[in-house]
């Protein structure tokens, strides 16, 4: 065990309550760029977020990811801190860059040698390797061809899918193809605040489209080529609820449940992208070609979606979040709980859902590091209360499989650099250091708790 418990002043919340299933997969997860620094190193190529750091105002604090937490350099120590959470298992994503600095063509031997280390490690403390294809840093040499705009895309992510399946592909128990391709679309090609930092809507539905082209395709190559991971995609998803009962705020929320949800939902299984977002977007539509539709309609082996509040839409301004008297994380964001069994349930009913992983949730709050401790009672609040939200929904026969908190550590959190902390380990960014939370230590017994007590469960299983 790399760190003891402390007992005596260790803050416990109401106990979730629920006994998960035997085989319930309860995890950590982290993404390269926010983690693992030594991005011109090893024969790394240049990812879109290492360009887009350097646009003056793009990140909160002008930081970037060249150092984050240094992960590459402290792999052993890293791999240390999470068997000695006691997790099944760990959501990481490769660096596409670092492995094939071009996006095509050659492979760079260092970079692959690294995730092997990072997978084969994981192994051998006993913790499932859950891979992700792409956590969002593209190289840059594909986004000067257009990026996820330009459709080659698909068949370059096809076969740097198929490249990675090969070397680490047997190892590993899961493999995503994206992370919140929403995220990529919407805030990378409208909002233009992630990257690659473009702001025009039939970019970004364009670039939803071919994500999920991508992804589809990804996974019947990968099914061909023998994979024996389970394959998947991650989506961000929350319930969208109307400001008021008003019929413009309600029909405003249907809409942005359409956006957000039913965009990637509906063709992942129906095969067809829902006909009242065609109708808003009208011209900014995406192409679409014959075949793609079932393309995308792969049939998945697991659903990932990462929770974090719900959202409220208003027609008119912006709804603002200070009215609801809900207490808000770090970043604004409401702590709503009940959102997460509320989406959970909604998602199992309207689609056939195979099995679902939580594959984030977390919260940031600002931390306090004194005499070797965070007493952060937020997170732990936080992480607790959304665990019993996905055992509520797991006690309704939602096909709940997993858990996993965002994020291991705090690391580099997109547009807003350093300044805000998701990790369940602190990390001092001058030395390095990393400290254990109470939110971990309670994490940890909490899980011991979970294994003392199988057996005897009383919710049904459903682990893929
Ligand atoms: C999600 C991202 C993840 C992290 C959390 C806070 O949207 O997937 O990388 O930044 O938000």
């Amino acid at each position: 065990m790399p760190f003891s418990l402390p007992i005596h002043d260790l803050y416990q919340p109401a106990d979730p309550g629920q006994r998960f299933p035997p085989g319930f997969v309860w995890g950590v997860a982290t993404s390269a760029y926010q983690i693992e620094g030594a991005a011109q190193a090893d024969g790394k190529g240049p990812s879109i977020w290492d360009v887009f750091c350097r646009q003056p105002g793009a990140i909160a604090d002008g930081s970037n990811g060249d150092t984050a937490c240094d992960h590459v350099r402290r792999l052993d120590e890293d791999l240390d801190l999470i068997a000695g959470l006691g997790v099944d298992a760990y959501r990481f994503s490769v660096s596409w860059p670092r492995v094939q600095p071009l996006g095509q063509g050659a492979w760079n031997e260092a970079g692959l040698a690294f995730y092997e280390r990072l997978v084969d490690g994981l192994l051998a403390r006993g913790v499932q390797p859950y891979l992700t294809l792409n956590h969002w840093d593209l190289p840059q040499a594909l986004q000067d061809q257009g990026g996820w705009a330009n459709r080659a895309m698909v068949q370059h992510f096809v076969d740097y899918a198929l490249g990675i399946h090969r070397r680490l592909g047997h190892r590993v128990a899961a493999i995503t193809t994206h992370n919140e391709p929403w995220v990529v679309a919407k805030l990378g090609h409208e909002d233009g605040i992630f990257a690659p930092g473009l702001r025009q809507r039939a970019t970004a539905m364009q670039v939803a489209h071919h994500l999920l082209l991508s992804h589809g395709l990804a996974l019947q190559a990968l099914r061909a080529d023998g994979c024996t991971a389970k394959l998947g995609i991650v989506l961000n998803l929350s319930p969208v609820q109307p400001a008021t009962a008003s019929a413009a705020d309600l029909a405003r929320a249907r809409l942005e449940d359409g956006l957000l949800l039913r965009w990637y939902m509906d063709p992942l299984y129906n095969g067809a992208y829902p006909a009242d977002v065609l109708a808003h977007l009208g011209a900014d539509a995406p192409r679409v070609q014959p075949g793609d539709m079932a393309a995308i309609s792969a049939a998945l082996d697991f659903l990932g979606i990462n929770y974090y509040s719900r959202a409220v839409v208003s027609a008119d301004a912006p709804f603002d979040v200070s009215r609801s008297g809900l207490p808000l994380t770090d970043m604004g964001w409401e702590v709503y709980p009940e959102g997460l069994t509320d989406l959970l349930l909604r998602v199992h009913r309207d689609y056939p859902v195979p099995p679902i992983y939580l594959t984030e949730n977390g919260g940031a709050f600002a931390d306090h590091l004194a005499a070797g401790r965070v007493h952060d009672r937020d997170r732990t609040d936080y992480i607790a209360s959304h665990i019993a939200a996905v055992g509520a929904a797991l006690g309704q026969g939602v096909p709940m499989a997993g858990y996993m908190v965002w994020s291991l550590m705090d690391n580099f959190e997109w547009a807003s650099g350093y300044a805000k902390r998701f990790g369940i380990v602190h990390v001092h960014y001058a030395t390095q250091r990393r400290t254990v939370k109470d939110s971990a230590f309670w994490y940890r017994r909490f899980l011991q708790r979970q294994r003392a007590q199988q057996g005897g469960s009383v919710l049904a299983t459903h682990g893929a």
